[in-house]
């Protein structure tokens, strides 16, 4: 479910093999585990470890790489504050996108940057507004807002806990398997919704079948009490000072406790990765039958 790479930096080579372990293991559902690779805050950066940056209202800070714009800060933010805040996370930004032009390769041309996050306020006890913005119940990702048109999400978190905080997740079955569990209950939607969402700007793009059906599923694996307890699913924790990346679109993963983490969102065309047919794209539309972007 996790596999090990021993890498320590965010911009030396690594070796052949772990490149190609890296497409392979992503692509086939693992987590891909890097222990020993930390992203170093600055002294100065220090003071942004505490919950009161973030907004009670919502879990973390995002940063939009592309225009420096901040999000979801906590009132506690002074004014001064912003600038040395998004350029921490410009560095995080920079130094995934880096690292993953270097591990993976293939997937250099065809990869878009998404937001950064910061996320530091501890998860365990947590009171989530509804069980489907609960992190803590297995889910796939999937965004009600902005369609992904079949793009794959991949993800990078750094484990940046000043005080020895592990960040525990769960990881659930393989998606064939959550797949094959929920798609019989899943409607495509009425006819003119897409355009309708669109329109009334609850999404930023036309949503495709594809945003319906994963969305779909997110919530339904959320939901379901007995899916949560009873699905096979693993504790696996990333230790303070590692980094870890999975195709969080694919996994089934559940945030259970940990506090200060930083996260880069970015976005893969199906048609660049080594083996499209384990995506969950093509999963699905095996399944149902259904043509889905
Ligand atoms: C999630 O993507 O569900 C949360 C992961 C985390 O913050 O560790
Ligand atoms: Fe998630």
């Amino acid at each position: 479910m996790v596999i090990t790479l021993a890498l320590r930096s965010w911009d030396a080579q690594p070796p052949q093999v772990d490149r190609e372990g890296a497409v392979t293991a992503l692509e086939t559902g693992h987590v891909l585990y890097l222990p020993h690779l930390a992203f170093a805050m600055r002294d100065e950066e220090r003071i942004f470890l505490s919950a009161r940056y973030s907004n009670p209202g919502s879990k973390n800070i995002s940063f939009n790489p592309m225009t420096d714009e901040l999000r979801g800060l906590g009132r506690g933010t002074r004014k001064e504050e912003y600038a040395p805040l998004a350029a921490m996370m410009a560095r995080y930004a920079r130094g995934a996108r880096r690292l993953l032009d270097i591990l993976l390769p293939r997937y250099q041309p065809f990869l878009e940057t998404g937001r950064t996050s910061f996320r530091p306020a501890e998860i365990a006890g947590r009171i989530a507004s509804s069980c489907r913005k609960d992190d803590t119940r297995l889910h796939v990702d999937a965004f009600p807002a902005s369609p992904v048109l079949g793009k794959r999400i991949l993800r990078i978190f750094s484990n940046v806990s000043p005080d020895g905080k592990k960040r525990e997740w769960r990881i659930g079955e393989p998606f064939e398997a959550v797949a094959r569990h929920f798609v019989g209950r899943i409607r495509p939607p009425l006819p003119g919704s897409a355009t309708l969402l669109r329109l009334l700007r609850v999404t930023r793009d036309r949503r495709a079948l594809y945003d319906h059906f994963m969305l779909d599923l997110h919530n339904r694996m959320k939901v379901d009490g007995a899916y949560q307890d009873d699905s096979p699913q693993t504790n696996v924790h990333f230790a303070p000072g590692s980094t870890w990346m999975v195709f969080t679109d694919q996994v089934p993963h559940a945030a259970m406790a940990g506090q200060h983490a930083l996260e880069q969102t970015f976005y893969l065309p199906v048609s660049a990765l080594a083996t499209p047919e384990q995506s969950p794209l093509r999963i699905l539309e095996r399944l149902t039958g259904y043509r889905l972007v």
